[in-house]
């Protein structure tokens, strides 16, 4: 730290001038990311909270209450009328949320102080980070020929010890919905803790199925889902940090509650302490401004832009990985490793990132992904290839 004060304008100047390092969405270059840039009204918002601490809700008691009204909100956009749970950073802590949940609720309930969790090849690394902290081991349940986990997989993997079955809405990799439907049954009927990491599909699947388009249904109307991830954040528009994570039942805060003693609520059944309300007031005013038609018309653009890229890939002669299901393309030069298709690409601009299962390169259509912008990069595939 500086031995005086320092002016206003140099500091800015010296923070602006590291801001230019920074990748800008708006110039559709950022190819791989699940995030975008917020809605200026979200942001609007989001300054006007940015006191508020949800980590002691009595002293905002206006804002606790905007978390719930989105809680209940979020919950019935995924077939849920009493909806539990918070507004928290991301996806990490809201599975890190669900996990424990699940850990607790089989200790408390079933003895379980060895316990494991089955999750797909697939699962984002949180899941990673969530068995490591809560000292759990990690059962991988296979994929099948789709990328999807393989039913049968789970089957075999379930123990006396497994402590909760994750299955996910929309991979990280390749926005693929595994088949949650059945894998909700399995859980169900083994009486195991069922979580649904809907992430990034959260905020899309509900307004496309609800439209017409042909995709499984993932979310509590299914009686084994015990808890979803869904992130404002990525699909909602919202800023950072923004993650959502909605519990069918109350039990499963309360079994994760600790003593707060100072504080004016009594217990905390959250990870963090301090919490920023910036994020549920932000999140709250962009899900009543979009409204499911603001959010259809979104998802439709991407979609359509989605389709588009694919049909003009395949074209050019790449090899696509899979149809798309989301707002996600994986592909492959035919003779070329992608690593060294990504090169080239980022020595063209372009920030790209490869997707390790399959080995592919990943273009995540978020809605700074303009088809101007897509039609550059067809361009330089075309010249690439
Ligand atoms: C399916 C899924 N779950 C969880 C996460 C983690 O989210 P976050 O980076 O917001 O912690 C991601 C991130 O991309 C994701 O795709």
């Amino acid at each position: 730290m500086d031995d005086k004060p320092v002016d206003k304008k140099i500091i800015l100047e010296e923070l602006e001038e590291l801001h230019k390092l920074d990748y800008d969405y708006a110039d559709g270059r950022i190819l791989g990311s699940m995030c975008t840039e917020a809605h200026p009204f979200a942001k609007e918002v989001y300054c006007k909270f940015l006191d508020t601490n949800l980590g002691d809700p009595g002293l905002f008691r206006g804002t606790k209450t905007i978390e719930k009204k989105v809680i209940e909100s979020i919950g019935k956009m995924l077939s849920l009328d009493n909806a539990y749970g918070n507004i928290v950073t991301g996806g990490t802590e809201a599975n890190l949320m669900a996990i424990r949940a699940a850990r607790n609720h089989a200790r408390k309930y079933k003895g379980i102080t060895d316990g494991e969790i089955i999750i797909p090849d697939s699962a984002h690394f949180s899941f990673k980070k969530a068995a490591d902290m809560l000292n759990l081991k990690i059962v991988e349940a296979k994929l099948d020929d789709n990328y999807k986990i393989d039913v049968e997989s789970v089957k075999r993997a379930i123990s006396s010890k497994t402590v909760a079955i994750v299955a996910i809405a929309g991979t990280t990799e390749l926005g693929l919905i595994d088949p949650i439907e059945e894998i909700s049954k399995i859980a169900f009927e083994n009486n195991i803790y069922f979580h649904v990491d809907a992430a990034f599909g959260g905020f899309s699947i509900p307004f496309l199925r609800e439209s017409g388009y042909d995709l499984p249904v993932f979310d509590f109307s299914l009686e084994g889902v015990c808890s979803i991830t869904v992130d404002p954040h990525k699909m909602g528009l919202a800023p950072i940090p923004a993650g959502g994570i909605i519990f069918r039942r109350e039990e499963y805060l309360d079994v994760m509650a600790v003593d707060s003693p100072y504080l004016t609520v009594k217990t905390q059944s959250t990870i963090v302490g301090t919490r920023l309300g910036a994020s549920s007031a932000a999140t709250y005013a962009i899900m009543k401004y979009f409204g499911k038609e603001g959010y259809f018309k979104l998802i439709k653009r991407l979609m359509d832009d989605t389709m588009f890229f694919y049909e003009n890939l395949k074209k050019l002669g790449y090899e696509i990985v899979c149809e798309p299901e989301l707002n996600i393309v994986a592909f492959n030069h035919p003779d070329m490793d992608a690593n060294v298709l990504a090169e080239k690409l980022e020595n063209l601009g372009w920030k790209v990132s490869v997707a390790k299962c399959p080995v592919a390169i990943r273009v995540v259509l978020m809605n700074h992904i303009k088809r101007n912008h897509l039609e550059e990069l067809l361009k330089d595939l075309k010249d690439i290839f």
